[in-house]
């Protein structure tokens, strides 16, 4: 399984603080962003990852992140340009997957759980998709899952009266029929390749499994979430505020 990171984007929602450099470079307590989901691979067990990237701050990546070494592990680099959309950055990583299934994890979601045993069930899964949900006091910001008999019914992208409180995290499992579904999608409202979108075509498909997370779980990308992911961090390493 290949590990993918989308670390694109302009993090528009961090303006001052992004117009010079990318978002997932600042600072989440003593890290860069960027480090939450390399480890996130790590624990996981892969060793071979891409991240895509873009905007003008490129370079930089790979003077902290370097090929990888330091990690244990082998990391490729992808530029996208401009910001259309997460599907469309996962893209670019498709000859790079080389027919093997996927992990991808958005640049600024932080979780604590040790998911590898997820992982592993789903190197076991035939084929289709597994995502990761967590309970949220406000679903609205996210891609909000529907479930019905146990299963996901479908999922919808930033609602305005969410049919549930599970979002549903930057971490998904696809095999490799993930790139053929992007080539099939449309722009959003948002001028973007949603990731949902994706999502419900696996969904609509019958195969889709899930998991909820037990352990704390944040994006960073807006400055309520960043504050919010820099203390979960600092209290989990045992400082006290
Ligand atoms: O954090 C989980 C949420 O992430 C999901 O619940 C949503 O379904 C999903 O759409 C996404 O929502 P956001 O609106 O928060 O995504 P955002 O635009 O902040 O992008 C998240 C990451 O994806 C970002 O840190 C880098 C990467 N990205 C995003 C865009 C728009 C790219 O690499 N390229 C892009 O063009």
């Amino acid at each position: 399984m290949k590990g993918i990171i989308l670390a694109g984007g302009l993090g528009s929602r961090l303006f001052p603080c992004t117009k010079v450099t990318n978002k997932h470079l600042l600072p989440v307590f003593n890290k860069p962003m960027i480090y939450y989901p390399i480890l996130t691979m790590v624990n996981a067990g892969l060793k071979d990852i891409m991240i895509v990237t873009g905007g003008g701050s490129a370079e930089d990546f790979i003077k902290i992140l370097g090929d990888g070494g330091e990690f244990g592990l082998k990391i490729s680099y992808a530029y996208q340009e401009g910001e259309g959309g997460i599907a469309d950055a996962l893209r670019l990583s498709e000859s790079f997957a080389q027919g093997e299934k996927i992990f991808v994890v958005l640049g600024d979601n932080i979780l604590d759980d040790d998911i590898s045993e997820d992982i592993n069930d789903f190197e076991k899964q035939e084929r289709g998709a597994k995502i990761f949900l967590k309970e949220v006091t406000d679903p609205e910001r996210f891609g909000v899952a529907e479930i019905r008999d146990g299963k996901v019914s479908g999922i919808v992208e930033k609602p305005k009266n969410p049919k549930s409180n599970f979002a549903v995290c930057g971490l998904y499992l696809y095999d490799n029929s993930a790139f053929e579904i992007i080539k099939t999608l449309k722009p959003s409202g948002r001028g973007e390749l949603e990731i949902t979108d994706v999502n419900n075509v696996f969904i609509e498909r019958g195969d889709m499994t899930y998991a909820v997370l037990d352990g704390w779980w944040t994006d960073a990308g807006t400055f309520e979430s960043l504050l919010k992911a820099s203390n979960l961090v600092a209290k989990k390493e045992g400082f006290i505020f």
